[in-house]
């Protein structure tokens, strides 16, 4: 698995001295299989950090470690200094994270995916209401948002993924084979991020991010 550090936000010179991302020796096995073999890397808060490799490389047993939805299987991660095995309620607050396959109901509106995790993440009605709106604009789904999302196209589908992990305006996202974004409109999204981590098989640069 390679790194590249592919670009700084406006909002790279934070002060702080804390890492969006920590890590030292970070493994996992399956059973007799290293999938992840001991990875050192630091993140600072603002950057744009491709992880890329081949299929099989470990770069979504990586970020599913990093993300608190796989338990670690060995070293220390940290998200803006929270240890990720000690504490995943606290990096959970820190983070949004958008999967290699969509995680949205199928059954409910774009609208209503999105109002219903804002619900679900602690948002009035009316906040929920309003941010479900801004990142529909914002994700160009306005004239879908209100057909059930099996009626969406794939590249549809991730966008309102995309969007779905931007509803807290987390200051760190982990895009997971973000490839069918393609363009500048979802570019600008990313980056009012303050920064994320970006899985990838190619240079996230052609993956259009
Ligand atoms: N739950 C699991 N049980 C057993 N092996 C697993 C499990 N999850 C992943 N692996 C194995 O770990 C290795 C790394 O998988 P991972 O999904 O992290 O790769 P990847 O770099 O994301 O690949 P891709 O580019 O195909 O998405 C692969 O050999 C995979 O078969
Ligand atoms: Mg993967």
């Amino acid at each position: 698995m390679n790194e590249t550090r592919t670009a700084s936000t406006g909002r790279a010179q934070d002060r702080s001295t804390i890492p969006a991302v920590s890590i030292r020796g970070l493994r996992k096995s399956f059973g007799d299989f290293t999938a992840v073999d001991g990875i050192d890397l630091d993140i600072r808060p603002g950057e744009v950090f491709g992880l890329l490799g081949p299929n099989g490389a470990g770069k979504t047993t990586t970020i599913n470690m990093l993300s608190t939805l796989l338990t670690i299987g060995g070293g220390v991660a940290e998200i803006f200094g929270v240890d990720v095995a000690r504490n995943p309620h606290r990096v959970r607050q820190r983070i949004g994270v958008t999967g290699q396959y969509a995680s949205v109901d199928e059954k409910l509106t774009g609208r209503e995916n999105l109002r219903l995790i804002a619900r679900l993440q602690g948002l009035s009605r009316s906040a929920a209401q309003s941010i479900a709106a801004e990142l529909l604009d914002e994700f160009g789904l306005e004239k879908a948002a209100d057909k059930p999302l099996s009626t969406f196209s794939g590249g549809m589908r991730r966008r309102l993924d995309l969007a779905v992990s931007l509803i807290s305006r987390p200051p760190l996202i982990f895009l997971d084979e973000p490839n069918m974004l393609k363009g500048d409109t979802y570019r600008a999204s990313y980056l009012q991020c303050t920064g994320g981590v970006i899985a990838s098989k190619q240079h996230p640069r052609s993956a259009g991010v």
